[in-house]
Formats: structure tokens, C-alpha cells, sequence
């Protein structure tokens, strides 16, 4: 259903902490991850800060409230190589409050990562979604995105740290090779 909101699309500016980490802190609720002020704040920090690898685009609801409030955002990073060693921006994360959706905030949003990675010589743009989220999907068609048939990885935490430990070389033995040159 179509929504008319008013608001902007911009980088978060340096006093809106606030409001970030409360975009932040409701972006990772919809994914059920619970996270302490301490560490919306940490994000927050690092972000505005330009200390995370990745940059950040905000919608800005207009209207007469005296704080600034985000309804939407994105983040996003530039990736390399990509074909013919160009970058690729790849868009790690796009939320939109409930209220405020089916109002365009996702495409403009989009729309302005869109630029982003034109103006820093990208040449496209890469995200993921769940294949269960029909929403997600439809909104990307729409944007006129197409599905690829990629299989996407992944290794939690304890995952990563036992995989790590089998390339320390004190766990390395030599093995003999699975391939043989043709002789
Ligand atoms: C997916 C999501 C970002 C869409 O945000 P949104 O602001 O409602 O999307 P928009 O209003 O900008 O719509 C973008 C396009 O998708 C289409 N679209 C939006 N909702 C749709 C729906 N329910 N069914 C079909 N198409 C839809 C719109 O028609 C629009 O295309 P148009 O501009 O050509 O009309 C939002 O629902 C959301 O935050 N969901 C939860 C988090 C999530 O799943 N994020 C994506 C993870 S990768």
C-alpha cells in the first residue's frame, strides 16, 4: 500500500548520535539480535566517526519534531576486485521502519547508494537477502534488480576460530598433494 511520508536522504550528520543508534538498535530488533545501548553506541560512534568500513545513508522524516528521526537506513562498502579489477559497492544492510514503509524510502535510499558507487568508479552494485523474504525480493525487482543463483557462506564465531586454528602452522602436516600433474 502506497504512504505518503516526507524526508530526506543524506548522510547522518555529527549530532544526530542519538537518532542513529536508535535506527541502528531498531534494525537489528527486526532481526531478533538483541543489542545493549553500549554497542548501538559503539556503532554509532564508529560510523559518524569514520571509523567503520562501512558509509551509511539515513532517511530523515520531516516535520516539526525538535530531534531529528531516522525512519530508514543503509550501509554500505566498497568491495575489490571486481571484474576487470573495477570496485564493487556492496549493500550490506537496508531497513525501513514499519510504519514508514511503502513510502519509497527504500528506493531512494537505494537510489543513493546507487550514486555512491557511481561516484567512487564502481561498476555495480551486490547485495543478499534471505530467499524467504518475499518482500525484501519484490522491493528489488522493483528496483530493477535481478536474482542471481550464488550460494551464500557462512561461519559464526566458534566456526571461524576452529577453522583459524587448523592453518596455525604447528597444526599444518605435510600432505600429499590431491592432484598429480599428468606424467
Ligand atoms: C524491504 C524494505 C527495505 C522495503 O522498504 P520500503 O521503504 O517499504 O520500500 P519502498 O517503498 O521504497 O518500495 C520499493 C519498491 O518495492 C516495491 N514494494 C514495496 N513493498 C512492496 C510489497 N509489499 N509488495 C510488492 N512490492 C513492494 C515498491 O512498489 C517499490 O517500487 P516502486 O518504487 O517502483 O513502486 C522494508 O520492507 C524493510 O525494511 N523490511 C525489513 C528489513 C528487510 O527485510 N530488509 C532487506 C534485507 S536485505
Amino acid at each position: 500500500m502506497a504512504v505518503d511520508i516526507l524526508f530526506e536522504v543524506r548522510p547522518p550528520a555529527a549530532g544526530e548520535s542519538e537518532a542513529l543508534a536508535a535506527i541502528l538498535a531498531a534494525m537489528e530488533r527486526h532481526y531478533d539480535t538483541a543489542v545493549t545501548d553500549d554497542e548501538a553506541a559503539a556503532a554509532t560512534a564508529r560510523l559518524l566517526g569514520g571509523h567503520a568500513p562501512a558509509r551509511c545513508l539515513v532517511a530523515l522524516a520531516a516535520g516539526p519534531s525538535p530531534r531529528p528521526r531516522f525512519i530508514g537506513i543503509t550501509l554500505f562498502a566498497p568491495l575489490f576486485p571486481g571484474t576487470r579489477f573495477r570496485d564493487v559497492m556492496y549493500l550490506k544492510d537496508l531497513f525501513v521502519l514499519p510504519e514508514a514503509r511503502g513510502a519509497g524510502v527504500a528506493r531512494t535510499l537505494v537510489a543513493g547508494v546507487a550514486q555512491a558507487a557511481i561516484d567512487a568508479g564502481c561498476e555495480r552494485l551486490e547485495w543478499v537477502t534471505d530467499r524467504g523474504n518475499a518482500l525484501a525480493r519484490a522491493a528489488y525487482r522493483a528496483l530493477g534488480a535481478t536474482e542471481g543463483d550464488r550460494i551464500t557462506y557462512r561461519i559464526g564465531a566458534q566456526g571461524l576460530a576452529r577453522l583459524a586454528a587448523t592453518g596455525h602452522a604447528e597444526a599444518r602436516r605435510p600432505r600429499p598433494a590431491r592432484c598429480k600433474p599428468e606424467e
